[in-house]
């Protein structure tokens, strides 16, 4: 399969950016796709093409652009299967956790479709008779969208559908490492009915999409960025937006923590730790970071966080395993330098080695071939302490720290240290527990009893700190990411009436008190 950029809804012939394959992670020797790259130019190009695309699609109404939505929802729920094997061979994710990200994006478009048919603004009174005040959303009008490849689908769909829906064009710019995936996507949301160039799709590496993007801007072609990937990215791509007076919606890392409390069921503890630590093999950015749990019941979350650790079944990913490869030979490598972290003071727990699983360096009970893709050993590493860096970096891939405290502001404080503010959660069963970690944990995202992933499609999704600039993805948050409220009065009293000095006034008795024996 070759695979190429699509600006004004036509594919782009060469490939100035170079090539790439984008490889199957549990099978090295399997190419899903030869990727012909684009470059800054390319981009422009597409944002040229948006921008010529946009009007035309905002004049579309709303609840007709809700029907397109509702038939990308139709025709991804029809292709459900096939696009959920893609992105398993893609990214390496397991079968079961790519047809929960399909149906993410189904989830997104149900929930957005209905929004055609609201989009409200207000009616609202004037402080003058004969004269009427009113809100609209209006869209803002093209969005550069740039994602990443652990969500080749749900996430990019969490900025499209709403984007698309709103009357905007979008030029996004995915994973090169998950183009198919992308492409597919894409190809998806066109066959729903969107016009010609109003969504455009450009592959091309990191440089040239962020050269692409700032000269995009200087030409005044793209009015907002969306942007899911790591912290130091989103902090050069706010600089971009913030010179151009623009403010992104930034989707970063995590350093997301656990608490586990004294009056947790220890049992669901573990359970949640294990999905969230190591599910996708820790490449959510909701992933769990650090355990941190408190002293008395260090001992026994231990044990059975351990032995499950050690129990899991991993490796090939069309297989019912717990997870599969890293994304991609960088993922990879960027993660054995995380490993590299690992002090004498810490202890590690949960495999029968660490580092890439291979003949030499097995797993017990490992699914299919080592040696045939990026696996890596699951890791639980005990006795991490708040100035280590496994402690205060996001450490994308399948390795869990784990941490004691003491009193609950204890846990909160060490929840917040590593300055991220994704998701969190607490185990406990008691509500003033979980109710002053709420109020104390700097996150975006607090589960109570449940791991620190599988946030729902129609919550605000998002963080604070490292994690992003406060702005949030999924649900009805998102229209104050792709709108802009516009205010619109109107004065039919037939002469000029001013606000605040032509107002009518009444006469209170501000020095009315009730009589002393009154009651
Ligand atoms: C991400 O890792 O960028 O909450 C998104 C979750 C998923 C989304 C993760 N629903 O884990």
């Amino acid at each position: 399969m070759n695979l190429s950029s699509v600006v004004g809804g036509r594919p782009v012939e060469g490939a100035p950016g170079g090539t790439l394959a984008s490889v199957n992670p549990a099978r090295l020797d399997d190419v899903v796709a030869e990727v012909a790259l684009a470059d800054a130019g390319t981009f422009v190009a597409a944002c040229r093409a948006a921008r010529e695309a946009r009007r035309a699609w905002a004049e579309v109404p709303a609840p007709v652009r809700g029907r397109a939505i509702a038939a990308v929802g139709r025709i991804v729920e029809a292709n459900k299967e096939a696009l959920a094997r893609l992105v398993t061979r893609e990214t390496g994710k397991p079968y079961a956790e790519a047809l929960g990200e399909v149906q993410e994006v189904i989830d997104t478009c149900d929930f957005f479709l209905g929004e055609g048919r609201r989009l409200y603004g207000q009616t609202v009174p004037s402080e003058m008779p004969d004269k009427q005040l009113f809100t609209f959303r209006v869209p803002v009008g093209v969005l550069a969208v740039v994602t990443a490849g652990n969500f080749p689908v749900a996430v990019p769909s969490w900025y499209l559908v709403p984007a698309l829906l709103a009357g905007n064009a979008v030029v996004w710019k995915p994973a090169e490492y998950t183009a198919a995936s992308a492409l597919a996507l894409h190809d998806m949301c066109v066959a729903g009915g969107l016009p010609r160039g109003v969504l455009d799709l450009v592959l091309a590496d990191g440089e040239r999409t962020f050269a692409g993007l700032e000269l995009s801007l200087e030409q005044g072609l793209v009015d907002k960025i969306g942007f899911t990937g790591s912290s130091a990215v989103g902090a050069r791509i706010g600089e971009l937006a913030g010179r151009h007076l623009q403010s992104p919606c930034l989707e970063l890392g995590g350093k997301n923590p656990m608490v586990i409390t004294p009056s947790a069921e220890l049992g669901v503890a573990v359970e949640g730790a294990l999905f969230s630590g190591f599910g996708t093999a820790g490449q959510r950015c909701t992933s769990l970071g650090t355990v941190i749990v408190h002293e008395s019941v260090h001992d026994d979350f231990i044990a059975g966080f351990s032995a499950a650790v050690a129990a899991a079944r991993i490796g090939d990913p069309t297989q019912d395993v717990l997870y599969g490869p890293m994304l991609d030979p960088r993922f990879a490598k960027r993660f054995e330098g995380y490993l590299d972290w690992i002090a004498d003071h810490h202890k590690t727990l949960g495999s029968s080695g660490l580092g890439r699983i291979t003949a030499a360096n097995p797993r017990r009970g490992f699914v299919g071939d080592p040696e045939a893709g990026l696996y890596y050993h699951p890791v639980v590493v005990d006795g991490v302490r708040p100035g280590d860096r496994l402690f205060l970096e996001e450490t994308f891939g399948p390795v869990v720290g784990v941490t004691t405290y003491r009193s609950l502001p204890e846990a909160i404080e060490l929840a917040n240290a590593p300055g991220y503010g994704l998701s969190s959660s607490i185990y406990t069963s008691d509500p003033a527990e979980a109710f002053g970690f709420r109020r104390g944990v700097s996150a975006g995202m607090v589960s109570v009893n449940n791991s620190t992933s599988g946030a729902e499609a129609h919550l605000p999704f998002g963080g604070n700190g490292r994690s992003g600039n406060g702005s949030r993805q999924s649900g009805m948050w998102m229209l104050d990411q792709v709108t802009r409220w516009q205010a619109m009065n109107w004065d039919y009293s037939g002469r000029l009436q001013k606000a605040q000095m032509d107002v009518a006034r009444l006469e209170p008795d501000l020095a009315f008190r009730l009589a002393p024996d009154s009651d």
